[in-house]
């Protein structure tokens, strides 16, 4: 990801998850040297994935499909790179956090390996309709190994 991708990358983030990461956050992240992933499809970006490492531990911190572009594996390929990314940098773990009603990004996160190992009380702001009135959301919190590094 460069500097000049940072603008789409943000309207692609507005557009697939009302609650994601804002155009500083991105402009933040980039200045702070964290390893991020823009997928590009017909010459438009379809996906980003932001991770940070330290030590010998990353933390997936963003992954986002462009809606029109879903359902059609590139979710599971920018995951991939973003593991691979995290070995790169002599990572022997990865974690991450996702809200309890994201079920596609769970199962996603299952068939590549990961596993539920925790459950965060009310992590995530969300719609007070969708979410018993409370506005509040559980995040679970999924980590997997990389052996042998
Ligand atoms: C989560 C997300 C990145 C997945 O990207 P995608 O390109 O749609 O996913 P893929 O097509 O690569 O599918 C990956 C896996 O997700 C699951 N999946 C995909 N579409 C699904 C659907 N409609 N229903 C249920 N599971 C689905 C499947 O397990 C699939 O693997 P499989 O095809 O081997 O069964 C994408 O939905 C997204 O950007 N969501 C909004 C942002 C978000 O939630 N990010 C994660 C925050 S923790």
């Amino acid at each position: 990801m460069a500097p000049g991708d940072l603008e789409a990358v943000a309207a692609l983030a507005r557009r697939a998850d009302p609650f994601g990461w804002t155009l500083r956050n991105f402009q933040d992240a980039l200045a702070s040297g964290y390893p991020m992933t823009v997928l590009e499809e017909d010459g438009a970006i379809a996906g980003y994935s932001v991770i940070m490492v330290v030590v010998d531990e990353a933390e997936l911190l963003e992954i986002a499909v462009d809606p029109a572009r879903q359902g059609r594996g590139l979710g599971r390929r920018l995951l991939a790179e973003a593991m691979r990314r995290a070995r790169a940098e002599a990572a022997r773990v990865m974690h991450l956090e996702v809200r309890v009603s994201n079920a596609r990004a769970r199962k996603m996160y299952h068939s590549a390996g990961f596993e539920e190992v925790g459950r965060r009380r009310n992590y995530y702001p969300a719609d007070p309709s969708t979410s018993g009135g409370t506005g509040r959301e559980d995040a679970i919190l999924m980590r997997r190994d990389f052996p042998g590094v």
